[in-house]
């Protein structure tokens, strides 16, 4: 069967690509959806974010809901490069799905230490989380600093021939990094992170929860992002944000994005994989849309 979209070397067999941090490590996906529907619908696995030594995370409480939304603050908790080669990775291939790495460094060194590190492995792809505090750049997020991205994408692309991808951060001067990425040789831009947000807990005394926003609630602003972001730059677009049914995905496609990912979607059902992308199916068939 010829593959949906081919990059570089991934080949996705759907559009649809499970976003990082929402299957954690993939060891519970063959509970809820068998190893043919794994196949047959999911375009990509993209992992929890990986760092180069473990993570504890962020103390409770890590995730609130708004309407329409979830505000999570997981802090990146991981078992680190080692441990998750070691424990992880042999489950996570087993599925026969393109595998892509989503990284997460606190410095240039740290991602290229990552990258150098997956060199020997069967994965697909690396995603870099660029919503990342640089520590060299006074903890300035690589997202928000075009000359940092610069540096850490050529650095990156010299260890890493594979499929990159860069995961924009929704805020900051994100059309300048976008055009950065092109340049620089990357493959593909997912669009976008999650929007920096807070929530009340507590009113007396006053506790809050401060923590990136997904769900139905970004959706408009992030199709905003990608629909103007495709007619900026060539590079091929993932939209990742809010999708959460079949309309919504093909949305996304028909305003310029080639692939995208569901998050929250696999918290609320976690067969919501399947559920897409029949359901998007059934509408491009009854509008015609992409042959
Ligand atoms: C619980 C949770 C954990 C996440 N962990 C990561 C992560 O480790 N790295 C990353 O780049 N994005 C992470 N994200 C962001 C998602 O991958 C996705 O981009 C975002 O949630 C927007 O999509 P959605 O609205 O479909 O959820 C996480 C999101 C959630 C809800």
């Amino acid at each position: 069967m010829r593959p949906y979209l081919k990059i570089r070397n991934l080949e996705l067999k759907t559009p649809l690509m499970l976003a990082s941090g929402t299957w954690g490590l993939g060891e519970n996906l063959d509970l809820y959806l068998t190893k043919e529907e794994i196949k047959s619908n999911i375009g990509a696995f993209v992992s929890k974010g990986i760092s180069r030594f473990p993570k504890k995370g962020n103390p409770p409480p890590r995730l609130y809901e708004t309407p329409c939304g979830l505000i999570n603050s997981i802090g990146l908790e991981n078992p680190g490069l080692e441990v998750f080669k070691k424990d992880y990775l042999p489950k996570l291939l087993s599925y026969e799905v393109p595998l892509i790495i989503n990284l997460h460094g606190e410095e240039v060194e740290d991602f290229v230490a990552l990258a150098e590190g997956f060199k020997e492995e069967k994965v697909d792809g690396i995603e870099l989380n660029i919503s990342c505090p640089n520590v060299k750049k006074g903890g300035l997020a690589f997202s928000s600093d075009p000359k940092g991205v610069k540096t850490l994408v050529k650095e990156v692309r010299k260890v890493w021939e594979r499929f990159l991808a860069v995961k924009l951060s929704p805020v900051g001067p994100v059309y300048e990094i976008a055009e950065i990425c092109e340049k620089e040789g990357v493959d593909a831009l997912v669009v976008a992170n999650t929007y920096p947000a807070l929530g009340v807990i507590g009113l007396a005394p006053l506790k809050v929860i401060k923590g990136g926003l997904s769900g139905p609630a970004i959706k408009p602003l992030t199709l905003r992002l990608v629909y103007e972001l495709a007619q900026k730059v060539k590079l091929p677009i993932i939209g990742s944000g809010g999708i959460l049914s079949g309309k919504d995905a093909l949305e996304y496609l028909v305003c310029g994005a080639k692939a995208f990912q569901i998050g929250v979607a696999n918290l609320i059902d976690p067969t919501s994989a399947v559920k897409i992308i029949q359901e998007m199916e059934e509408l491009k068939k009854k509008h015609g849309l992409f042959g």
